[in-house]
């Protein structure tokens, strides 16, 4: 392994377009940021960069429909996004955007660099335009039958269904998503990146040198490089992102893709200005980019084919990717919105954001998709921080302030149970800064929360609270041990939970810590105050889980009402066979629950020939009182039916609602009693 001085972490630019969810979290926030914790805390030199994708298409479309523009749209997200990152403690030495001046500028000379080194092909092709819109049809702007699995709804730049990454051109039956029209085909010009021609350098630099990354992350760069790799257009006909820098290409963007991940480089500059270039240039710093499967390709294939073009950068030495998270058992949908979102959950479950952090890394989808459920959030909260981790230090300072007054006791001669324990911790501490190191924060987790157990197990076995009375030298030992456990606790969680230890290291009143501190039991010195035992978790209640799962219920209720379209069944019939219907309108007089049916109305009808009592079972939808008064129609001539022991003459005519619910029909104006409908 090569020796490092300092590492850039980058952490993929979520797009302006909505607000982060917890599959983000996961995939990508979460595990960076422990990343970057971790570093700091062994005392290296990180620099730890986001920020938002402002351009691209779906921005744009966003716009069109709410009527405003992108500029709004990526205005609002921006500041969502940030400041809910900000409240989950993802902590970012810069987190920048896409329209910034800086990125602007940077994103353009990058362009033009390339460009003035001839590193781009020219190519005239023709492509989808919508010509009642105007425009060109690129990515998202068109949808049609993907051509690999028959997916009907594939986006003219990817499928979401198989995962295939398409041209829009590729789409059978392609559709304009900006009026609906089929597109015709129109020549246009753009620059491509020929990918084929750096296929060679990547294919040695991954398939022959990073045969370490994670097996997900190899296999896709291998089968890509094994389908071999093709020009990439990098500009766009679109008025929404960076001008092509180039005379004569007015009217034509910088491919979203071409400028976001530029954006790492422009939010250094932003950061750390001048310094830059130790950051991108320096072969002693290392890169690495954390995000989430979809951005595989992008980020090890596509933007180091860029660094290699200009030739002056460091590739990345590591792109720890994760796979997909999935809510409730169904897959996360920004259009659907089937998500936690973060800022929501901020504000629904506040001082909550530790809990948040250790239920996704505990389930983080490291090596395959993985599920959220919100029963799991409250197990694993209940279960696993509240009985285990805050029981044990709850314990230990509870007992350390009866006792001592919190004044931590000299400890004396160490029995064989107290060097089981330590050698328990050590291996604990070990096993976990392996993990770190190798990207496995799900087990790194795992091993952090073990000291806690040895921690419950070696309270437990000593059972201070009864050796208090007849051997209280030897509690001394133990309580000063379970101090020192409590101190490598606050070390240990510091890259998973930072708001917990900030807690803790309040509470033990220690000073500042690192990472190389770990494992030892001298963390603490006799005779240092601690403070009162403070709550480190509280319960997750039923009613707090129930209330989030009605939510997502209702959402996807919502959702079926929207998909519902009313369906055509029946056959014409002719004018005749209507006629034949007597359809009139009348008036409730009366209106009352039919004993003993939860189902049927009684209404009394003043019909203009005298009144008639009609059955309807509308009673789950209407109370009776608030019909009364009110016109309806109904069908004056079928057969008087006995229901329930009445009789009704005729029917009340109702629509059926997409839930299946009924609401009455009437005139919408002044009618009389009798009068037909027709
Ligand atoms: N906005 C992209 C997405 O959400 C990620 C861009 S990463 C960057 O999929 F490198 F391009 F910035
Ligand atoms: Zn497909």
């Amino acid at each position: 392994m090569k020796e490092f001085k300092r590492t850039l972490i980058t952490s993929a630019l979520p797009y302006a377009n909505g607000p982060v969810h917890i599959g983000h979290l996961a995939g990508v926030y979460v595990p960076a940021d422990i990343y970057a914790r971790y570093l700091r805390l062994k005392g290296e030199e990180v620099l730890f960069v986001g920020g938002s994708d402002e351009h691209g298409v779906p921005i744009t479309i966003k716009a069109k429909k709410e009527g405003v523009t992108p500029q709004d749209i990526v205005d609002r997200y921006h500041g969502i996004i940030k400041e809910s990152f900000e409240g989950l403690g993802i902590s970012f030495d810069v987190y920048g955007r896409t329209t910034s001046a800086t990125h602007r500028r940077v994103a353009s000379d990058f362009f033009r660099r390339l460009y003035d080194k001839g590193e781009f092909i020219e190519k005239t092709s023709e492509q989808l335009y919508d010509e009642q819109a105007g425009q060109f049809l690129a990515d998202r702007y068109v949808t049609g039958t993907c051509p690999h699995c028959g997916n009907e709804h594939a986006y003219g730049d990817q499928c979401e269904k198989c995962g295939t990454s398409l041209n829009a051109t590729d789409l059978i039956n392609p559709k304009s998503a900006i009026t609906g029209n089929t597109p015709v085909m129109k020549e246009t010009s753009h620059w491509y990146l020929p990918l084929d021609k750096w296929e060679p350098r990547l294919r040695q630099w991954i398939l022959e040198e990073h045969k370490e990354w994670k097996s997900n992350v190899y296999g896709q760069c291998k089968s890509w490089l094994d389908m071999g790799l093709q020009p990439r257009a990098v500009s766009r006909d679109l008025d929404w992102g960076i001008p092509v820098p180039v005379e004569g290409a007015e009217g034509k963007v910088l491919y979203v893709w071409f400028d976001a991940p530029i954006g790492y480089i422009s939010n250094t500059i932003d950061c750390v200005g001048d310094d830059w270039e130790k950051w991108w240039k320096d072969s002693s710093t290392r890169m690495l980019h954390f995000i989430g499967k979809d951005n595989i390709v992008f980020h090890c294939i596509v933007f180091p084919a860029m660094l290699m073009a200009d030739g002056s950068y460091n590739l990345p030495d590591n792109v720890p990717a994760n796979e997909f998270l999935n809510l409730e058992d169904d897959k996360i949908s920004t259009s659907r919105n089937w998500a936690v979102w973060l800022h929501e959950y901020l504000r629904e479950l506040p001082e909550r954001q530790d809990e948040l952090r250790y239920v996704l890394t505990a389930n983080a989808p490291e090596t395959k998709d993985n599920n959220f459920t919100w029963r799991d959030y409250q197990s694993r909260v209940n279960s696993e921080l509240v009985a285990i981790l805050g029981n044990f230090v709850n314990r230990a300072v509870v007992l350390i302030n009866k006792y001592y007054d919190g004044v931590i006791p000299q400890r004396g001669e160490l029995q064989p149970i107290d060097r089981e324990m330590m050698a328990s911790v050590a291996e604990s501490v070990k096993a976990l800064t392996e993990c770190l190191d190798n990207f496995k924060f799900r087990d790194a987790l795992k091993e952090a929360m073990n000291i806690a157990r040895i921690g419950n197990k070696y309270l437990a076995d000593c059972e201070p609270w009864k050796l208090i009375k007849t051997d209280p030298e030897r509690v001394k030992t133990i309580m000063n041990l379970a101090a020192q456990i409590c101190a490598n606790l606050s070390v240990a969680f510091a890259p998973f939970l930072p708001f917990m230890c900030d807690k803790l290291v309040k509470m033990l009143g220690e000073a500042k810590m690192s990472w190389d501190m770990l494992g030892s039991f001298d963390l603490i010195p006799a005779g240092h105050k601690i403070g009162e035992p403070v709550l480190l978790f509280e319960k997750i209640e039923d009613s707090v889980v129930e209330a989030q799962v009605q939510k997502l219920l209702d959402t996807k209720k919502a959702n079926e009402l929207e998909a519902w379209q009313p369906e055509v069944v029946k056959k014409d019939v002719g004018y005749e066979d209507f006629e034949k219907l007597d359809i009139r309108v009348g008036r409730v007089v009366e209106c009352s629950n039919v004993p003993k049916s939860k189902k049927l109305l009684e209404f009394k009808i003043d019909d203009g020939m005298g009144g008639r009592t009609i059955l309807s079972g509308i009673a789950a939808y209407y109370k009776p009182e608030d019909l009364i008064g009110k016109e309806v129609c109904f069908i004056a001539n079928f057969p008087p039916r006995k229901m329930m022991g009445r009789e009704s003459m005729g029917m009340i005519l109702s629509a059926v609602n997409a839930d299946g619910s009924l609401t009455v029909i009437g005139p919408q104006g002044e009618v009389k009693p009798g009068s037909t409908v027709g």
